[in-house]
């Protein structure tokens, strides 16, 4: 099913199942074991970590193997297998993962590997560094027994090859609203339907957070360009004292604020998750106004007893959750209405 067809449906379906469509991306009261991500498509990463969750297994477990979904689904152009290549032709992934006591692991532009969310995790685990990058990402993989895989499948190698034939610069992403118009309409080839990272977080049954962040970018990007979702910090971050936040969208937007460690910090200045993500959002749109008009970010938080909250710059953001108590994917509030 296609996202907005998916979209819609699942607001037209959210009455039928709680009462009322949310006023709001709050949570009304907190819970343990959970699991949210960014998009619809999270419902499916969500399923997969709630099996671990539910049965008492770590948050940090859930969200590698709910990532692992997305990055495999080779109808997801904007994750993993499948996503849109950079303007050479190559797909470059980003991905990153961190637990609740600051440990961390990140690997940016790596080609031919699958699954970067299990090669950061290795990262975190296995070296004494944070980031691994481009051929030394890949050479570890390759040492810790990943396999070289062509990750350009035959639609996405179409639809760079429709780009080729304008090569207009002119990045743009994560636009649901049809009313929105690319400054270059020709940029995503027949549809501005681009929907971008996934950025899962996870409270597990011991109170234990975990989040994971994992892309191939911005379609059609500079080849070596590297976005937030990787950047410990902009794309992802984890406090156990306090509780999580990722983000996706234009990347450039969230590295320039740090966005989603400041979503945490107003978190633990006392706001709700939907406050701090609404406040960070709202710092963009006043930094750059006319730049905020024409692009989508998003965040997503968890605080460390589970109450979760989002807020996006556009329209059409969602994200999903789930819990013993729902299973659902809901509409982000939006700076712009
Ligand atoms: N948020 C994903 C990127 O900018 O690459």
């Amino acid at each position: 099913m296609i996202r907005r067809s998916f979209l819609k449906n699942t607001m037209l379906g959210i009455p039928a199942m709680s009462g009322a469509l949310p006023s709001c991306t709050n949570n009304k009261k907190p819970q343990k074991p959970i699991i949210i991500s960014t998009w619809d498509f999270g419902k499916a990463a969500n399923s997969e970590g709630w099996k671990t969750l539910s049965a008492n297994g770590h948050a940090l477990d859930a969200i590698e193997k709910g990532a692992r979904i997305t990055e495999a689904d080779q109808s997801n152009k904007t994750v993993g297998y499948g996503g849109y290549p950079d303007r050479d032709g190559k797909v470059t992934l980003d991905a990153c993962i961190m637990d609740e006591k600051g440990n961390c692991g990140s690997v940016m532009c790596l080609e031919h590997i699958k699954h970067p969310i299990s090669v950061a995790r290795m990262v975190m685990e296995k070296t004494p560094h944070v980031i691994l990058v481009g051929d030394g990402a890949l050479q570890f993989a390759l040492e810790n027994g990943f396999q070289k895989e062509n990750l350009l499948t035959p639609d996405s190698e179409a639809a760079w090859k429709e780009w080729l034939k304008k090569a207009n610069y002119a990045p743009v992403m994560n636009i649901e609203n049809k009313t929105y118009q690319s400054p270059d309409p020709g940029f995503f080839p027949g549809s501005i339907d681009n929907h971008d990272t996934i950025g899962m977080l996870a409270l597990d049954s011991q109170g234990r957070l975990s989040g994971g962040c994992t892309t191939s970018g911005m379609a059609f990007k500079m080849h070596g360009r590297v976005g937030d979702s990787p950047v410990i910090g902009a794309g992802l971050f984890v406090d156990g004292e306090v509780g999580a936040a990722t983000s996706t969208g234009v990347g450039e937007e969230v590295i320039r604020c740090v966005g989603s460690h400041l979503v945490v910090e107003y978190m633990r200045q006392g706001n709700s998750p939907r406050e701090a993500c609404k406040k960070v959002v709202e710092r963009i749109a006043k930094r750059d106004p006319e730049k905020a008009k024409n692009i989508q970010i998003g965040f997503l938080a968890l605080d460390n007893k589970g109450n979760y909250g989002a807020y996006a710059l556009q329209k059409g953001f969602s994200f999903a959750v789930k819990s013993a108590d729902e299973e659902i994917v809901i509409p982000g509030e939006s700076y712009f209405k």
